[in-house]
């Protein structure tokens, strides 16, 4: 017999009301600040803003979490937050009106924003910087939102609204890193950091590569869980410190091609000690703590390139999909919560027990 829990019957009430609302008003998030306190995550009553000329209206089935998203929460995300703000970047939905002038998309589409609103392609501008979603300008925890065609992405056939969720931030960046970047190559050893967003979709894109991921965890279970998608090598951060040594001799001393580096300061000398002749570091995060030291004179002497890099472009997104289609991967969805759930949702990103991606049901 199939029992359903809880808060999926919840949800299930939560969606038939919401589908008989007119599409004039919503439940939507909003990270609600007063004075010096940190912001409170708040459900409430919010218009529907009709699409106009050049945008689409969306109703957003599903949504994702990405470490971004807590630090947004506290507070603790650089650039002054703008009142009210309706948090994350990652969602995905079904194109329910259009604008008169949109060409791009018709009614019924399936699409995901992309994260950076205005950055299609090439090199971005600073002003393309406040066009993030869910940080500079309201994102997507909302049942509607309102966005210009240009800011889409159709979504891959294979991927569910869940799957499709989880990639505008942490995958188009493990994307970025170990392809537009970083040039991955088959038989590339590719260095993931713990068992997180980026690093497990990086995982599955190393595999599908044709590359050799070796994965750091605080946890065996997760190490493998890592092993099962095709890492060849798993080693604990928490019971070898000196990681950066069991990695070069997993690579046979050769060290690693790639690194996608999410730590920041604690582990990016570990990294930097790992990577090969020739090899790319791609500077991502700040688990640790942002920040860290560029050894100049021993990437000269490596020939190696260290980038840093803030997601990605449409045209990344728009790459990223399409090799998802061809290999059939789905992303790693650790967790589905409901909508009315979803400062548990947050709460569970914060605890770290994530293995891939966190997800919300709209
Ligand atoms: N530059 C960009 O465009 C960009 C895009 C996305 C993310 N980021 C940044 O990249 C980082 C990862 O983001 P995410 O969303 O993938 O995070 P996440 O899903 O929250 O990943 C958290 C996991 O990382 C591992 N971890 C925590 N501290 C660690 C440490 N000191 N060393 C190694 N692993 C550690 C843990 O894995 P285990 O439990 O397995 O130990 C933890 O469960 C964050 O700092 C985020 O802000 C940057």
């Amino acid at each position: 017999m199939h029992v359903l829990s809880r808060s999926a019957v919840l949800g299930s009430f939560l969606l038939l009301a919401m589908n008989a609302q007119s599409q004039t008003s919503q439940r939507q998030y909003q990270l609600q600040k007063s004075g010096d306190a940190p912001p409170v995550l708040r459900l409430v009553d919010a218009a529907v803003r009709q699409p106009a000329e050049h945008e689409v209206l969306v109703r957003v089935h599903a949504v994702s979490l990405n470490r971004r998203d807590v630090y947004v929460m506290r507070g603790q995300y650089p650039g002054p937050m703008p009142p009210n703000l309706v948090p994350l970047s990652d969602g995905a939905g079904e194109i329910v009106a259009t604008g008169t002038k949109v060409t791009r998309f018709r009614k019924g589409d399936r699409v995901a924003a992309i994260f950076f609103q205005q950055w299609i392609d090439g090199r971005p501008p600073r002003e393309y910087m406040a066009s993030a979603l869910g940080g500079a300008i309201d994102g997507m925890l909302s049942q509607y939102v309102t966005l210009n065609e240009n800011g889409l992405v159709a979504i891959p056939g294979h991927l569910s609204y869940e799957e499709a969720a989880t990639l505008p931030c942490a995958g188009v960046t493990a994307w970025n890193g170990l392809v537009t970047r970083g040039h991955t190559r088959p038989g590339d050893f590719v260095l993931l950091q713990g068992t997180g967003g980026v690093s497990i979709l990086g995982l599955q894109l190393a595999v599908a590569l044709g590359a050799k991921p070796v994965i750091t965890s605080s946890s065996d279970e997760k190490l493998a869980r890592a092993r099962k998608l095709g890492a060849i090598a798993t080693i604990n951060y928490r019971t070898t410190p000196d990681w950066e040594k069991s990695v070069r001799e997993a690579t046979g001393g050769v060290g690693v091609q790639q690194v996608l580096e999410v730590g920041g300061k604690q582990t990016l000398p570990k990294s930097l000690a790992a990577l090969s002749f020739g090899g790319h570091v791609a500077l991502i995060g700040g688990l640790s703590e942002f920040g860290g030291e560029i050894p100049t004179y021993e990437l000269i002497g490596r020939n190696a390139t260290a980038s840093g890099l803030y997601v990605g472009s449409r045209a990344d997104f728009e790459a990223l999909n399409a090799f998802l289609e061809k290999h059939r991967i789905k992303p790693m969805i650790d967790k589905v919560f409901e909508y009315q759930d979803a400062p548990a949702a947050f709460a569970y990103m914060d605890s770290g027990a994530l293995f891939g991606k966190v997800v919300i049901r709209l």
